[in-house]
């Protein structure tokens, strides 16, 4: 499989964190250590940031996500924002079906898959999360779940569509618990994923398509991640919130 068919994307899960002076100042200092990026550089901000950021980021080669969107265009759904909305609001790219998502707001492979349709339809690049639980792994059925997830998330979707979508593979014991997973576990659920999308949609669609590890990725464990064959760049939490770790992931996202 052919890494260079695909674009590697480093973006930053800004999740709950940063006020506007705040978002302002990190995206100032991540703007120099992304200029030579040979990757996409994403920083996905709060909504209330969105604005901040798409301004700090004018000019530059970053690019401004947002966490979550609504699948309807308007209406009565107090607390959600429509894919129109970021797109009005400068916005390029949008996490869809983050585990804390899943978890904690009752997202699930429907709503997951009804959103990344809504983002696409809209011209949004959808970062669509999935991964296993920590029991999932123990019981030996990650191969299984992950599989499941793909098939539901992206159910209906068009080989165009399919194309246009970032996955990204998060194993959920992984994330914000320091524990990291090999890179023969991502490399090897990524390759999962990958053999999945050829079986439903062929290998020119599989070969095109962008798919992230995501979990405890930091300055130091980057590059070994990244460079497994199937693992296009990273969805970090924690270290995104550092001007230097983020640098780092970006250089070594960058090595071709
Ligand atoms: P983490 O978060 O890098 O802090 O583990 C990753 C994520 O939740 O996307």
């Amino acid at each position: 499989m052919n890494k260079n068919l695909r674009k590697a994307v480093i973006a930053g899960n800004w999740k709950m964190n940063k006020t506007r002076p705040e978002t302002l100042a990190l995206i100032n200092e991540i703007k120099p250590l992304a200029a030579d990026a040979g990757c996409e550089v994403v920083v996905c901000v709060p909504f209330t940031n969105l604005e901040t950021a798409v301004g700090a980021v004018k000019g530059t080669n970053i690019k401004v996500g947002a966490q979550n969107v609504h699948f309807e265009k308007s209406g009565a759904f107090t607390g959600e924002i429509s894919a129109d909305m970021l797109v009005e609001a400068g916005v390029d790219y949008v996490i869809i079906g983050h585990s804390e998502r899943r978890r904690y707001f009752g997202e699930t492979d429907e709503t997951v898959n009804k959103r990344v349709k809504a983002a696409l339809q809209a011209g949004l690049i959808p970062i669509m999360c999935v991964g296993e639980l920590l029991w999932e792994r123990e019981a030996d059925i990650t191969q299984e779940v992950v599989a499941r997830q793909i098939k539901l998330d992206m159910a209906g979707f068009s080989s165009a569509e399919v194309k246009k979508t970032v996955i990204a593979y998060e194993p959920v014991w992984a994330i914000g618990t320091g524990k990291t997973a090999t890179s023969e576990q991502a490399g090897e659920a990524c390759g999962l994923i990958r053999s999945v999308i050829a079986k439903l949609h062929g290998k020119d669609t599989a070969n095109a398509v962008t798919i992230q590890y995501g979990g405890s990725m930091n300055a130091q464990n980057a590059a070994e991640l990244v460079a497994m064959p199937d693992v296009d760049g990273g969805l970090i939490g924690g270290a995104s919130l550092k001007s230097a770790d983020f640098g780092e992931i970006i250089k070594a996202a960058s090595v071709k």
